[in-house]
């Protein structure tokens, strides 16, 4: 098919050169990856008050070093998706979803990136000690209520604003794999191995 004809097909239209079908096996690998811990790292962090005194330190921990993972994951998938552009939405979307989705993912990568700086000054100011088991950092700073009182209430009112918009974004999707039958999350559902 000649160039000019190519580029007028819809076909061709739906899925430019620069815009994949579906997204990279990479970015379905990380969104899976962070969405499973993000929810582990949030039930953490709503049991702190309920595990016993003794215990709380280790289970704050754990979660802070799992909060440092999804924060390492999301800088590794900004990195690939500023090199990797997503797909387009499918032609059967709506002008609603058109509209909504991209401003919905802006903010939730925007959360995924301030809850966990939120977070480590948190768990600094709280004079906490980083433990990885071999390895422990201490960053040596004295406790400090000023800092870590409102740090610690905003990183949990965003976790919350978090799980909610992460919590319709989920409906969203199920809403246009079961409802719209556009084809959506198929574009992030892992894909069998071809053969
Ligand atoms: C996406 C990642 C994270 C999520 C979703 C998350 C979520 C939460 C939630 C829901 C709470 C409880 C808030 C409340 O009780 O109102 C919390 C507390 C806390 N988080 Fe995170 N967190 C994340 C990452 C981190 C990281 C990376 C660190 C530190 C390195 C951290 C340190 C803390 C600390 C110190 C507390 C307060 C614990 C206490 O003294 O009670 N979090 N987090
Ligand atoms: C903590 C949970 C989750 C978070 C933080 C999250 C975050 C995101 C983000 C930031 C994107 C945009 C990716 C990009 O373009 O770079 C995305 C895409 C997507 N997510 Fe999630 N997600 C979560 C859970 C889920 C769940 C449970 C589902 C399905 C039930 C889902 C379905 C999708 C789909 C289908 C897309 C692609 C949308 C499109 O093609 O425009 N996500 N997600």
């Amino acid at each position: 098919m000649p160039p000019a004809q190519a580029l007028s097909s819809p076909a061709a239209a739906r899925r430019e050169p620069d815009h994949p079908a579906r997204y990279a096996p990479n970015a379905v690998a990380l969104h899976w990856s962070m969405a499973v811990l993000i929810v582990v790292v949030g039930v953490l962090g709503l049991l702190h008050d309920s595990w016993p005194k003794q215990t709380q330190a280790f289970w704050i921990n754990l979660h802070a070093l799992i909060g440092l993972l999804v924060f390492s994951l999301l800088l590794a998938r900004i990195a690939w998706r500023r090199r990797h552009p997503p797909p387009q939405l499918p032609a059967e979307c709506g002008a609603l979803a058109r509209r909504l989705s991209q401003p919905v993912h802006v903010v939730l990568y925007v959360l995924m990136f301030v809850i966990p700086l939120l977070g480590i000054v948190t768990f600094i100011w709280h004079g906490r000690v980083f433990d990885f088991g071999l390895l422990r950092i201490d960053p040596g700073v004295p406790k400090n209520r000023a800092v870590f009182q409102p740090t610690e209430l905003i990183h949990g009112y965003l976790a919350y604003a978090l799980f909610a918009l992460a919590g319709v974004h989920a409906l969203a999707a199920l809403w246009h794999q079961y409802v719209r039958r556009d084809g959506v999350l198929q574009r992030m559902w892992p894909r069998a191995r071809e053969p």
